[in-house]
């Protein structure tokens, strides 16, 4: 099996396999216990964040932790409206955004926050421009994903954060999940005021992540309990994972600029492969994107049957996002870039991992290009 869906999640290092496992075995305390074991797990604790904030250019103190990226896009956005709708009830964001941060919104919608969902251009970028031009005097928040998870097209955050630093009242968080090790982003010159992480997706253990909270900045608290996390998020922390996490931190670290590189190579492979098929169309834009996310279209071919095709030659892709996929609707962020429907119902993701290889690449491409030839003579 040839896996490339590593958008959906990574296979975790064995590195992060063996700091799981050792946690879990010895420290096994509550990091809230004031007994040994309890100082010790809490001493793990203590360094995992230490080495998530040297990672992220933050404090120490700006890391939560959470039990993902889902939960980071909610404690930030839903944190902020309930802390400070008495100063407006506007959020700003984009029509392009993972389902945790457009369905957060449209679920306060109906606890009477109003949203603006900005428009996109043909490669899924939002502009700067529309930005500027949608802020209120009732704006809160401004919500942006770094890199879109179905197209991979980087946001310019930077530039938009460096505007919003005029309004020290609307708060700026963005979704990060795609992003950490592929596409740098410093936190501290982008005006960013939370940040949401997921380590799954770079190789860590899947339900854990971090929020990191600008220094001082107060925000409504989703659970509450024994107080954990700074009071913002009650819970005991899930240790394991979190030293997991910071393994994979470390590994990214000593390894990601290299990575990168070496993605970007793959995926300059797979763009020239797929441009070669006849029928295949490539949605991800040629540059401003991730190196690792790669959506296509094969008009009149059914998606679900192209991957189960490749499937059947041992490479799994997803179609969409995994999150969306089992919907029999075309995706919303291809739609907002302007395909049309039966393109955007055809259409694929591939996203690169540290395990591919420039060999999987070519069988990859090879086996598409297999499967279009023979899927499209059925519909003749
Ligand atoms: C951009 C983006 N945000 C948020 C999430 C949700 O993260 P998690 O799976 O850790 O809840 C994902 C997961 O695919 C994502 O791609």
């Amino acid at each position: 099996m040839i896996y490339l869906d590593n958008s959906a999640t990574t296979r975790p290092h064995p590195q992060v396999i063996e700091t799981v496992r050792r946690a879990m075995e010895s420290y096994y305390g509550n990091p809230s216990s004031l007994h040994h074991k309890g100082a010790e797990a809490e001493n793990v604790l203590k360094q995992a964040r230490k080495v998530a904030a040297q990672y992220l250019g933050c404090k120490e103190g700006e890391i939560i932790f959470t039990s993902g990226g889902t939960e980071s896009n909610n404690t930030a956005i839903k944190g902020i409206a309930f802390q400070y709708q008495n100063r407006g009830k506007h959020i700003i964001t984009t029509q392009v955004e993972h389902p945790a941060v457009y369905d957060v919104c449209k679920q306060l919608e109906i606890l009477g926050f109003t949203t603006t969902y900005l428009p996109v251009d043909k490669d899924g970028r939002v502009s700067v421009e529309d930005v500027k031009a949608a802020i209120r005097p009732d704006t809160i928040l401004v919500s942006i994903m770094h890199v879109n998870n179905e197209l991979g097209t980087i946001q310019p955050i930077e530039e938009i954060g460096q505007w919003l630093k005029q309004f020290p009242k609307v708060l700026f968080h963005v979704d990060a999940v795609q992003s950490i090790g592929k596409i740098p982003l410093r936190i501290k010159d982008s005006g960013i005021d939370l940040m949401s992480v997921s380590a799954h997706k770079f190789y860590g253990p899947r339900g854990t992540g971090i929020l990191y909270k600008r220094e001082g900045l107060i925000i409504h608290p989703l659970m509450m309990g024994g107080g954990q996390e700074a009071g913002v998020r009650s819970g005991t922390e899930n240790l394991p994972a979190i030293a997991g996490m910071a393994k994979a931190f470390r590994i990214l670290e000593e390894f990601g600029s290299v990575e990168s590189i070496r993605l970007q190579g793959l995926n300059q492979q797979l763009r020239e492969g797929i441009a070669q098929i006849e029928g295949c169309i490539i949605n991800t834009p040629e540059t401003g994107a991730a190196p690792h996310i790669m959506n296509l279209s094969v008009p009149g071919v059914k998606a679900e049957v192209l991957l189960h095709a490749l499937e059947e030659r041992g490479f799994l892709i997803s179609t969409k996002s995994a999150c969306s996929s089992k919907v029999n609707e075309p995706s919303r962020v291809l739609t907002a870039i302007g395909i049309q429907r039966d393109c955007a119902l055809s259409s694929l993701r591939v996203s690169l991992g540290r395990e591919n290889t420039a060999e999987d690449i070519k069988q990859f491409v090879s086996a598409l290009g297999e499967c279009v030839i023979q899927l499209r003579s059925y519909m003749k």
